[in-house]
């Protein structure tokens, strides 16, 4: 494309959509026009972007009766099942935070270091993976091109931001005494690790788990790799920290993964025990990359390894992946 695009940020008061902005202006996206959504309650809300104050205009059905390019939803699934593909027969390039499209055959799902090759052939809705599956395929994809992977064993420890506003007053309020009033989780966050996020489902999986199993086998575009999934709401308001095991299918030597990590797209290695470095959720925090550590052998395997994953789960695992998804859009929308 090479005239700027019209674009719509659909959710632009929530905790994504303000990092969307965030981030938009720090990569110094280019646009023509800009479009503020919410729902009606924030109808009205001056926000500024880049020094001009915009009006924050309610989502509705004819929202994308003007013309718009690509749309940057974070917005919730039901908002995204309804309203993306309105925005898509309406010539909208829609790219969605929710989880309402992932695993839709006709809709690619994408993180660009992984697989930027799926954006090509998307019908109008791209989808963004789940926070804690994005981090751990930017870490995931090199082992599989170079070693071939066969089992992946995921434990998280998941910042209360993944929940949006809801999960950060409840860890406020819980770090001020009040443990009463929960907005998002069935148990005080604070002082407590809760090994639930989102919905149990009858497989006794929550459907966060069930999130990082299949998108795993659907980026990595093999569903013959065996995953297993334990994810846990910690009190930490931003980042993602993950220990992921993984089974590879051939011999390798530590060094070379820690130099492999070192050459791939979007990885920082920090990982000098001696000096006790290592990935760590505070420092993340307010930047784009995946920080991997604690790299080392797991002996009870012929060729398994530990490595330890950390990642802004607002920013690369929402905000960020979305807008790089947008960049390259960019390369192959027509004018
Ligand atoms: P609003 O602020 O008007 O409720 P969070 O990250 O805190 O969960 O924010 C969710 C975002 O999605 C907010 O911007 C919120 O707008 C927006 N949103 C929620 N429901 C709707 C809806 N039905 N239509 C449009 N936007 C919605």
């Amino acid at each position: 494309m090479n005239r700027k695009p019209n674009i719509a940020v659909v959710g632009a008061t929530g905790v994504v959509g303000t990092t969307f902005l965030k981030v938009l202006e720090e990569r110094d996206f280019p646009f023509e026009n800009i479009y503020l959504m919410a729902s009606s309650r924030s109808a009205g809300k001056k926000v500024t972007f880049k020094g001009t104050e915009y009006t924050v205009e309610e989502l509705t059905e004819h929202s994308f009766d003007k013309p718009i390019d690509i749309a940057l939803f974070s917005a919730g699934g039901g908002t995204s099942a309804k309203f993306a593909p309105i925005a898509a027969e309406h010539g909208v390039v829609v790219v969605d935070n929710s989880s309402q499209w992932r695993m839709d055959e006709d809709v690619p799902l994408v993180v660009p270091e992984v697989n930027p090759q799926d954006i090509e052939w998307n019908h109008g809705i791209i989808a963004n993976p789940n926070c804690s599956t994005i981090q751990a395929m930017v870490a995931l994809k090199p082992l599989q091109d170079a070693y071939g992977i066969k089992r992946v064993v995921y434990s998280t420890y998941q910042a209360v931001s993944g929940s949006g506003m809801k999960g950060i007053n409840d860890l406020k309020n819980g770090l001020a005494g009040n443990d009463e009033d929960l907005q998002a989780y069935a148990h005080p966050i604070a002082g407590n690790c809760l090994p639930h996020i989102d919905v149990f489902l009858p497989n006794g999986y929550t459907k966060e788990e069930m999130k990082m199993i299949n998108e795993t086998h659907k980026i990595l575009g093999d569903d013959s790799i065996k995953v297993t999934a334990t994810t846990v709401r910690v009190p930490v308001f931003d980042s993602h920290s993950e220990s992921i095991n993984v089974e590879l299918e051939k011999p390798f030597e530590i060094e070379d993964i820690v130099d492999l990590f070192k050459r791939s797209p979007g990885i920082i290695v920090q990982d000098d025990v001696e000096n006790n470095v290592y990935p760590l959720a505070r420092d993340a925090a307010g930047t784009d990359e995946v920080y991997i550590g604690r790299i080392r052998r797991d002996f009870s395997l012929d060729n398994g390894i530990n490595i330890w994953v950390v990642a802004d789960n607002i920013r690369k695992g929402a905000a960020t992946n979305a807008i790089q998804i947008a960049e390259k859009l960019l390369e192959i929308l027509p004018d």
